[in-house]
């Protein structure tokens, strides 16, 4: 049984090796899931260098999420060959795994693998994005960075869903007719030259929520554009940057700053209220109202090779590993 494993934090290409593990027997209230698919995210990478919001004890196995086939259950509600999603971090990147029930879920069979296993961590990110900060109605605007990432392109198609409008920022010009495409209603490069277009554009249409995942000069660029007593919720750091408050916005604006971290919702959130929204949105996924793009899948004994693309900038979707 190949899984990936690292013994020390540190550049991901650098630490981590596939190994030879030790499975071990099946007990009541566990399965086996033989592995079909599993995406690398940033919080994957930032996980390996021990810069993630839980740290484990080591070796470890990386993987957030993924997707695979029940090969064996002692636990009620699974059967054998049911496809399933992980909840809790199992550490998905590796042939076999052998878990507590609790920890999976059962997906309908006929999502497809790759979006199955993408499903857990960027859709539920944008839907409580934005179901649970503003009570947002059709026509609303929302606006966003790092548009045309996997959390991005899920906001998109799920405010297009719910009635709800986007202005999208990116940061790569080539990338603008492709979210037109996937249902954006406003694209603006992420950049000082084009703020003064965005300023005039959000004089109309002016955001109730902002969806930062970038931080530094980007999410000032963003909160700048919220009506008076907004939210502005940050979910990611991508420039490594912090989100610095002029404090007009907070003193003249009134503007309201959040953070979201999905697994903490998950923690906290009733199992049948995860459950039903997972369903709801694999049935997005199923009904092609909503798909995440892959840019490269990679054998799991690649891994190395699937690190370098994922961290490589002008990707085209996530990199997948496939066991
Ligand atoms: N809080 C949570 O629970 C939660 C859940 C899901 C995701 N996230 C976070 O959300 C962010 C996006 O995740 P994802 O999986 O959707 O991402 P992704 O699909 O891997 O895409 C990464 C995005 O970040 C942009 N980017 C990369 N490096 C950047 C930099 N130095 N400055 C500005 N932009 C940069 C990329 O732009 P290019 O394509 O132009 O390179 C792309 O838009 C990450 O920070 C992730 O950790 C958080």
């Amino acid at each position: 049984m190949k899984q990936v494993e690292f013994t020390e934090f540190g550049r991901p290409e650098d630490v981590v090796s596939v190994v030879c593990g030790q499975s071990p027997d099946i007990e009541d209230g566990q399965i086996a899931v033989k592995m079909l698919a599993a995406p690398i995210n940033p919080a994957d990478i930032n996980f390996i260098e021990g810069t993630y919001g839980v740290k484990p004890s080591l070796p470890a196995v990386p993987g957030i999420e993924g997707v695979g086939c029940v090969e064996d259950s002692r636990a009620e509600g699974f059967q054998i060959g049911d496809k399933v999603i992980f909840l809790e971090r199992v550490g998905t990147w590796r042939e076999l795994i052998i878990c507590d029930a609790s920890s999976a879920m059962v997906v309908d069979n006929h999502v497809n693998v790759e979006q199955a296993a993408m499903l857990k961590v960027n859709p539920m990110t944008a839907l409580c994005l934005l179901q649970n900060y503003v009570d947002l109605k059709p026509g609303d605007w929302v606006i966003q960075n790092a548009a045309n990432s996997g959390v991005g392109q899920s906001v998109i198609q799920i405010a297009k869903i719910l009635g709800l409008r986007t202005i999208n920022l990116v940061r790569r010009a080539e990338l603008i007719p492709q979210l037109y495409e996937l249902g954006a209603d406003k694209v603006f490069l992420d950049d000082s030259e084009s703020k003064a277009e965005l300023s005039e554009f959000c004089t109309i249409a002016r955001p109730t929520l902002v969806c930062n995942a970038i931080g530094g000069d980007s999410s000032i660029r963003l909160m700048n554009t919220l009506v008076e007593k907004g939210v502005h919720v940050t979910y990611g750091a991508m420039s490594r940057r912090p989100v610095t408050i002029p404090n007009k916005y907070l003193i003249f604006r009134q503007i309201r700053f959040e953070g979201l971290w999905i697994t903490k919702w998950l923690e906290d959130t009733p199992r049948n209220e995860v459950e039903s929204s997972y369903r709801k949105l694999a049935n997005w996924i199923e009904s092609g109202k909503l798909e995440q793009s892959v840019d490269s899948a990679y054998q799991l004994e690649h891994v190395v090779q699937a690190l370098e693309r994922a961290q490589q900038p002008n990707r085209s979707g996530k990199v997948l590993i496939c066991m």
